[in-house]
């Protein structure tokens, strides 16, 4: 952790570059925009699961016994509706040991603020893996309200996935206190009036979705 709280990994491969770039183009339809942030998610999970911890088995191949490892506590995944489900699929096939739960929020036009409207989850989340899965870290404070409601069931050991993040967001996550990884395929210049990233991609859950 590099501030003692916050371990941020920005992840510049170019193939990660060159899918953001596809994302971020405002003529990319929803059908590309749902198969382009599945493929981003692929490979940002595979940079959020680099640490997790495996135990030894042995398995038999078709010509010998071979050591081999398993996940020692596969993760709960937990997509914040709703642009966050867009990442779930691609996040369930690259650990389809996970479990899955949900938080629901969404920011209020006026303000900014997260307003939440659905928590299902695992009463005790002590001791075990959860990976926050929201393409967009904007002000934060939908990631902080999140991390806030893991925390009140036990979570300690938690990893976020965010595809576009806002300087302003990774530091609001910092002074939240929270101990987190965050891994990000890419880090804009910053918020403009409308607390939107600049230069970002827009509205995430519009442009999988449609307009609320
Ligand atoms: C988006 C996004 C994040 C949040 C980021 O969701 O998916 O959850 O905004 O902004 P913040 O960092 O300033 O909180 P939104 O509230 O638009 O809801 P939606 O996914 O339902 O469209
Ligand atoms: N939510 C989004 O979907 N996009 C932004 O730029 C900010 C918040």
């Amino acid at each position: 952790m590099d501030d003692g709280s916050l371990d941020l990994t920005l992840v510049t491969h170019p193939v990660v570059r060159t899918r953001l770039t596809a994302l971020r183009d405002a003529r990319t339809s929803s059908v590309q925009f749902r198969d382009l942030l599945t493929q981003l998610t692929g490979m940002l999970m595979y940079e959020a699961m680099a640490s997790q911890a495996v135990t030894a088995v042995t398995v038999q191949t078709p010509v010998g016994p071979c050591d081999g490892v398993q996940m020692t506590q596969p993760p709960l995944l937990v997509p914040v509706l709703r642009a966050g489900l867009g990442m779930l699929d691609a996040a369930m096939t690259a650990v389809p040991e996970a479990q899955v739960g949900f938080v629901g929020v969404a920011r209020d036009e006026e303000t900014a603020r997260p307003q939440e409207y659905l928590v299902s989850l695992p009463a005790d989340l002590r001791d075990r893996p959860v990976v926050v899965l929201d393409p967009m870290l904007a002000t934060a404070g939908s990631m902080i309200h999140t991390l806030d409601v893991l925390a009140r069931h036990g979570a300690t050991d938690v990893t976020a996935v965010c595809v576009i993040g806002a300087p302003e967001g990774v530091a609001a996550l910092r002074e939240s206190g929270h101990r987190l990884r965050l891994v990000l395929g890419g880090l804009d210049e910053g918020l403009n009036e409308d607390a939107y990233i600049v230069p970002g991609l827009g509205d995430a859950g519009d442009r999988l979705y449609g307009p609320r």
